[in-house]
């Protein structure tokens, strides 16, 4: 069963064509990793999944369903959460308050949305953080609080759009098991964009490599490593992160 299905996405920005003729899919409980230069079209792909842009062309299909061209909530309520690449705290919200706006998309019962809230806190490690502010917060805690608002709505698919940018090696260890467990314990399924390649070539089932818009390379982590356009577009000056 797939996940998510992209047929045929395309999307220009004026003369500029960020995506073009994009093919990919995503297997229920998957990880796959998405990467690729700055500027490849990977965010553009996240908004369009989530309904925060409208693909020029193609077709988006969530769990067997066509979705392309709804809203942000309505594909929240099918059970898609992101994080975003810059984050967008609630400046007037606890880390607390901020996470249980997102277990009660699902949860009604405030006593269940409470419990749920605490769940995702201390899964992600920043129930010590509940009531603090998000101006208080480092870059690195405030997406740990996406993360943890994220998984409060009880997602099918996550989509992580750079979570580990900005964090110590120790750190980035300490997240590729989170996400791990977030598979493997939640059955959530994963699809990640992200730039550190230590992150991604542990955690990722599958790698889908954009450039200039484009799917220039898939398959493992190993198969995509030693590919040589892949190299040449991409991973060649990037071997140490
Ligand atoms: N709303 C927009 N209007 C105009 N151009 C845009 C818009 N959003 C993205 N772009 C352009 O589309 C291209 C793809 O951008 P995108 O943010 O998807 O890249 P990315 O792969 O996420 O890059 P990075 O790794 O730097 O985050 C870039 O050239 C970007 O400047
Ligand atoms: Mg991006």
């Amino acid at each position: 069963m797939d996940a998510l299905v992209l047929e045929g996405i395309s999307k220009n920005f004026g003369a500029l064509a960020a995506l073009t003729n994009v093919n990919m899919r995503v297997q229920v409980g998957e990880v796959v990793g998405l990467i690729g230069p700055n500027g490849a079209g990977k965010t553009t792909l996240f908004n369009i999944v989530t309904g925060f842009t409208k693909p020029d062309r193609g077709r988006v299909k969530l769990f067997g369903e066509d979705v392309t061209g709804l809203q942000p909530h309505q594909i929240a309520a099918r059970g898609v959460a992101r994080t975003f690449q810059i984050v967008k705290p609630f400046f007037g919200m606890t880390v607390y308050e901020t996470v249980l706006v997102g277990a009660y998309l699902r949860e009604k019962d405030e006593d269940n949305a409470r419990q749920r809230a605490e769940v995702a806190m201390k899964l992600t490690g920043v129930y010590h953080l509940r009531n603090r502010y998000a101006r208080e917060l480092n870059t690195p805690q405030l997406k740990l609080v996406e993360l943890a608002r994220s998984l409060a709505t009880q997602p099918k698919l996550l989509m992580l759009d750079e979570i580990v940018a900005g964090l110590t090696p120790a750190e980035v260890d300490a997240m590729t098991a989170l996400v791990k467990r977030i598979r493997d314990e939640m059955g959530v399924t994963v699809l990640l964009v992200e730039h550190v390649m230590r992150f991604v070539m542990n955690i990722s089932d599958r790698v889908v490599v954009l450039n200039y818009g484009e799917v220039i390379a898939e398959g493992s982590p190993s198969e995509v490593s030693s590919n040589l356009k892949v190299i040449e577009a991409y991973l060649g000056g990037k071997s140490g992160s």
